[in-house]
């Protein structure tokens, strides 16, 4: 097992990175938490596979766990659901020191880390990730929340979790799509900050799919390096985090005008990171012309789609783009790659993108 650190000063956590880990947390957690009870939240597919190591570990700890589950997929993160957790909590008579254990992908977690952070005004909140997505991206950096029917993710804030608990071997059982869709965004880390590490994918990334457990703790664990190190730099995304949004501008548009149901969200941000390239190119930001085809390569290589669907009308592209929450005074602020490892972020008015969506 190995350690990597979130370094926000009094806030800071560790990412305990492992191979058949699950039931060894309840041990490590009974030196952070004192008392016995603790709830865990997950579905009941994810639930199935892992939840009896999970609890078995607790109890082994003198933890006397909850287990509460929502139902599974994206229309379960929801103010209700997180009610209705609201409720359980209550009726168990949880303190402000009880636990809150995420078990699951990015839905059971961003839900459970809003929950942890609404219940009592905050309560310790370890987030279990189990699919690749959320080990490389939503476990780590704080933000939490739940969807409105007018939005994705519009309700929710920043609370950090004190523990991210990585067991890569529940990737095991992931189905493919899943993974492809973690790999874009762990690709997306290559183009942003490290050309070396976009490299390696180019030569190692295929062994990820043979579950090669070397491969796919490289990669993970560069993921949350470059994570934390972007977080504790810029906890609110006020600054250099944003770069984390390579291509996401894109792929918000793609998940919202497609109702969620189309694409798998790395698969937006694959498509989204091929069209900011195509943008930067177009502006002459790009200064390096193999970098398009080096991750159409890369992408489709991986399984993953990179094509701007044709049929989309530009004026609902453009109107999707203005109600991002990320949009800021009728500007819509585009991460777009210099070079591999090199960003740059440009405000931009809806108009001028509108033109350049031909290029797409
Ligand atoms: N908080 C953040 O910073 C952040 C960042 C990115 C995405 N997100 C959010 O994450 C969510 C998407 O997360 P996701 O892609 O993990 O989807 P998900 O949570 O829906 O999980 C995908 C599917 O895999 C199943 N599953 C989970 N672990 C499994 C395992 N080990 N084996 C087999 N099946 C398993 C789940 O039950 C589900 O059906 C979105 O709601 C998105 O908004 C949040
Ligand atoms: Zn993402």
């Amino acid at each position: 097992m190995e350690t990597l650190l979130v370094d926000l000063g009094e806030r800071s956590y560790p990412i305990e990175l492992g191979w058949d880990t699950l039931g060894d947390l309840g041990g490590y957690l009974r030196h952070l938490i004192p008392g016995k009870a603790c709830m865990v939240i997950s579905n009941s597919e994810v639930f199935n596979l892992f939840g009896a190591t999970l609890i078995k570990g607790l109890e082994d700890a003198g933890f006397n766990p909850a287990v509460f589950l929502i139902p599974d997929g994206e229309q379960a993160k929801t103010l209700h659901t997180t009610a209705s957790v609201y409720d359980a909590l209550v009726a168990k008579d949880f303190d402000r020191n009880s636990p809150i254990i995420a078990l699951g992908g990015g839905v059971v977690g961003d839900l459970a880390g809003f929950v942890a952070a609404t219940y009592m005004r905050g309560v310790p909140f370890v987030q279990v990730p189990t699919t690749l997505l959320a080990q490389v991206d939503s476990s780590v950096g704080g933000k939490v929340g739940v969807n409105h029917r007018a939005g994705k993710n519009l309700v929710g804030c920043f609370y950090q979790p004190r523990l991210v608990w990585i067991d890569l071997k529940t990737l095991a059982g992931l189905p493919l799509r899943e993974l492809r869709a973690g790999m874009a965004e762990i690709v997306k880390y290559g183009v942003i900050q490290d050309e070396d590490f976009f490299h390696y994918l180019e030569e190692n990334s295929q062994k990820v799919f043979d579950f090669d457990q070397a491969t796919l703790t490289k990669v993970v664990r560069h993921a949350c390096q470059a994570k934390a190190f972007l977080v504790a730099r810029d906890e609110k995304e006020v600054g250099i985090r944003a770069l984390l949004n390579y291509g996401h501008t894109f792929g918000h548009v793609l998940e919202t005008l497609t109702d969620y149901g189309a694409y798998r969200h790395g698969e937006a941000v694959a498509i989204g990171m091929i069209a900011a390239t195509k943008i930067a190119l177009e502006l002459g930001i790009c200064r390096d012309k193999s970098m398009l085809g080096r991750q159409l390569d890369l992408l489709s290589q991986l399984g993953l789609p990179t094509q701007w669907p044709k049929d989309l009308d530009k004026e609902q592209v453009i109107e999707t783009m203005k109600l991002d929450k990320k949009a800021r005074a009728g500007s819509i602020r585009l991460v777009l790659p210099i070079k591999l490892g090199e960003m740059t972020i440009k405000r931009m008015a809806p108009q001028e993108i509108e033109k350049l969506l031909d290029y797409l």
